[in-house]
């Protein structure tokens, strides 16, 4: 038996408003999309926003559509129940493991990237993208989640060999089968492990790098405790840094020296009322030219700076304060 459109979108605008999903309409329609995607005519977000009384809904959509509905009024994250989230013009796969990219996390490539075509280290010039072979310029993402930041860049930047690492096998998982998906693999090579330890597990050579990008962890408990559920569905170790939330920028920002080149950046995207407090560890760290950059509605969002060349090098640490 088929459904018709028009009631289904109501009964979902309703249960998904009656859940606390704010844009209780549009997500209705959004998911009406995704549940009838693959199905003849009625796969496009068009054909979701206009459908009415008079279109059928084929009874395995209108099946699909319920439990969706069901799974997004109950709390799951939009990008969780569908199952993907689009970053930097890629398409991400996004599961329980990890955290659904944000827009905002778009200015982290945004800096990478300015960097990067500028000159990298020490603004050399011609561009620093065009060093050949093993003399490419090497990036981290430190953290990578789903990928996000290092697929973006690496598809941005044929020039770049990008590292990405992570302390949760089942991130690097979703992140693996990303780059797969987007033909990326041989461009972006993932490590399990903590932050840099990850990339010289026995603290030995190494890569080192021209740039790295970091979306930490930066929720302290007391916000943790009050997120909604919606946000407590996601990683607590993708969102929770520990008492203070600013943990994971110290523990970052203290052995950055040791991996990054003489000039290298190193941009952390930081949580709200954090940004002057991390310019200053940078700073503390042997970080210059410390800048900020705000996001759309704002907030300053990025916080970067370069290591001054004198900095460059020093202890890796070894296999005994190892990979987590
Ligand atoms: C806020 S999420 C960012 C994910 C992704 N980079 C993004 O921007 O969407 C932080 C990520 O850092 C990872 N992480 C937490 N502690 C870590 C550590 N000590 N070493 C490496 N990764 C860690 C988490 O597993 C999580 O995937």
């Amino acid at each position: 038996m088929t459904a018709d459109a028009g009631a289904l979108k109501g009964w979902a605008a309703k249960v998904l408003a009656e859940g606390g999903v704010a844009d209780a309409r549009r997500e209705a329609v959004l998911l009406l999309a995704h549940a009838a995607r693959g199905s003849r005519a009625a796969s496009s977000s068009a054909w979701a926003w206009s459908a009415g009384a008079r279109d059928p809904v084929s009874p395995a959509v209108a099946r699909r559509y319920r439990r969706l509905v069901a799974l997004r009024a109950a709390g799951r994250p939009f990008a969780q129940v569908v199952g993907e989230r689009e970053f930097f013009g890629l398409r991400l796969r996004v599961t329980r493991a990890v955290l659904a990219p944000r827009p905002e996390t778009e200015l982290l490539v945004e800096e990478a990237l300015a960097y990067l075509r500028s000159g990298g280290p020490l603004g050399r010039r011609p561009s620093a993208l065009s060093r050949p072979g093993p003399e490419r310029l090497l990036v981290a993402d430190l953290g990578t989640g789903s990928g996000a930041l290092a697929l973006a860049i690496a598809s941005a930047e044929p020039g770049v060999q990008v590292f990405a690492c992570d302390a949760s096998q089942g991130a690097l998982s979703v992140a693996r089968a990303n780059a797969r998906r987007l033909g990326l693999a041989r461009r972006v090579a993932f490590r399990l492990g903590d932050w840099w330890r990850a990339f010289a597990p026995e603290g030995g050579p190494g890569p080192r790098f021209a740039c790295a990008v970091c979306n930490p962890p930066y929720l302290c408990e007391a916000e943790w405790q009050a997120a909604p559920p919606e946000v407590r569905a996601e990683p607590r170790s993708a969102l929770v840094a520990g008492p203070t939330g600013l943990e994971a920028f110290w523990a970052v920002a203290r052995e950055a020296p040791a991996y990054l080149e003489p000039g290298g950046l190193l941009a952390f995207e930081v949580g709200f009322g954090q940004a002057e407090t991390v310019g200053a560890i940078l700073r503390a760290h042997g970080f210059e030219d410390v800048s900020v950059r705000r996001d759309l509605a704002g907030i300053p969002r990025v916080v970067s700076g370069r290591l001054r060349p004198e900095r460059a090098g020093g202890d890796r640490g070894g296999a005994s304060r190892g990979a987590a």
